[in-house]
């Protein structure tokens, strides 16, 4: 018998043989859930030793049937889908992995960015309905000089600045827990009122995690506070937008359009209403892919979770005091 069970919720990767191999390394041994769903996860997860989560929620109901687990890691860097508060109650560490992919996102959040504003997603729609014109290219400002404003200045939100500011755009940032160097190291320009910030904006790229406080802060009322003719592009969590309110401010040309990577719902039931609209591009969380950036996330999750079964701790410990 191994020395340590580990339990994975579930997977968007081919296979386990990465963890697998990682863990066996510690004498750790892997099982998988049958099902991500809360009632599986206790049936078959209560005496894991270490829980390896991708996507599944993970609520009070599984945090509080745990009966010896160290840790929980997500294997990725937001961790909104496992239940802090829970699992602190519960003298559970949470871990994520928020040293990988920041170039993956960061480069698929000026891809969305570029796809917007050179509407070259909506063009090669027309160009393949026969349509040769630049008539719907209109209007095309410079990207040189526009306002590229960052909502939340952390590791990915300062990687996109780097690379807005390399198309000659202006980067703006409203973070109200960055220190000054993160502004003053990074070329962004520190806007501290988030009205005044919504208002300057040609390009508002969100990269704030998904918590209480800011659930929905993308709604009508701020969206109305933008300019028409700006982007949104959302790389971060589906639930800093309501969808609902974007697509009706998109169709009332209130706004010009939106690049998103992430929805509220994922996978989406049916292929969702926005991606029906003419101005937005969608892609189905996929910037923090690479074969390359994958691969690392899975080496350090796993790795993660031996360091805490054999040194009491993780290195990236999310509910520490
Ligand atoms: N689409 C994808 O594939 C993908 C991949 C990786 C990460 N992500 C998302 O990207 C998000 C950002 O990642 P990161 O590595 O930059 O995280 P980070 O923790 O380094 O940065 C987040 C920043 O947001 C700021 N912030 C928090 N609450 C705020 C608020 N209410 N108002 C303004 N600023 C606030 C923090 O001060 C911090 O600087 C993650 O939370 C994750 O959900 C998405």
């Amino acid at each position: 018998m191994a020395k340590y069970s580990v339990f994975m919720t579930d997977s968007i990767f081919p296979d386990t043989a990465i963890e697998r191999d990682e863990l066996g390394l510690a004498d750790a041994e892997l099982t998988f859930s049958s099902a991500p769903d809360a009632d599986t996860l206790i049936r078959e997860g209560r005496d894991c030793d270490a829980m390896l989560v991708v996507y599944a929620k993970v609520d009070a109901s599984v945090i509080n049937s745990l009966t010896r687990c160290k840790v929980i890691v997500r294997a990725g860097i937001g961790f909104n889908n496992v239940d802090l508060e829970a699992a602190t109650k519960a003298g559970i560490m949470v871990a994520n992995v928020p040293d990988y992919c920041l170039d993956e996102v960061a480069d698929h959040t000026m891809a969305l960015a570029l796809s917007m504003i050179r509407r070259t997603c909506l063009l090669n729609r027309k160009v393949s309905d026969g349509v040769w014109s630049i008539a719907d290219a209109k209007p095309m400002p410079p990207l040189r000089g526009a306002v590229f404003g960052l909502f939340g200045c952390g590791a990915i939100g300062q990687q996109v600045g780097r690379r807005a500011a390399a198309f000659g755009m202006d980067v703006v940032g409203y973070d109200p827990y960055a220190p000054e160097a993160t502004f003053r190291d990074n070329g962004i320009r520190r806007v501290t009122d988030f009205d005044d910030f919504l208002a300057s904006v040609d390009v508002l790229s969100l990269h704030v995690p998904l918590t209480d406080d800011t659930h929905h802060v993308i709604d009508r009322e701020n969206l109305e506070k933008m300019k028409p003719s700006a982007y949104v592009i959302n790389t971060s969590r589906g639930g800093l937008i309501n969808e609902q309110d974007l697509q009706e401010v998109l169709e009332e040309g209130r706004l010009a359009g939106a690049g998103i990577d992430v929805l509220e719902t994922e996978p989406p039931a049916d292929a969702p209403p926005l991606s029906r609209l003419a101005n937005t591009v969608i892609t189905p969380h996929a910037a923090f892919y690479s074969e390359a950036s994958v691969v690392e996330l899975r080496k350090k999750a796993s790795r993660e979770i031996i360091r805490t079964l054999q040194e009491g701790q993780p290195k990236f410990w999310v509910n520490r005091n």
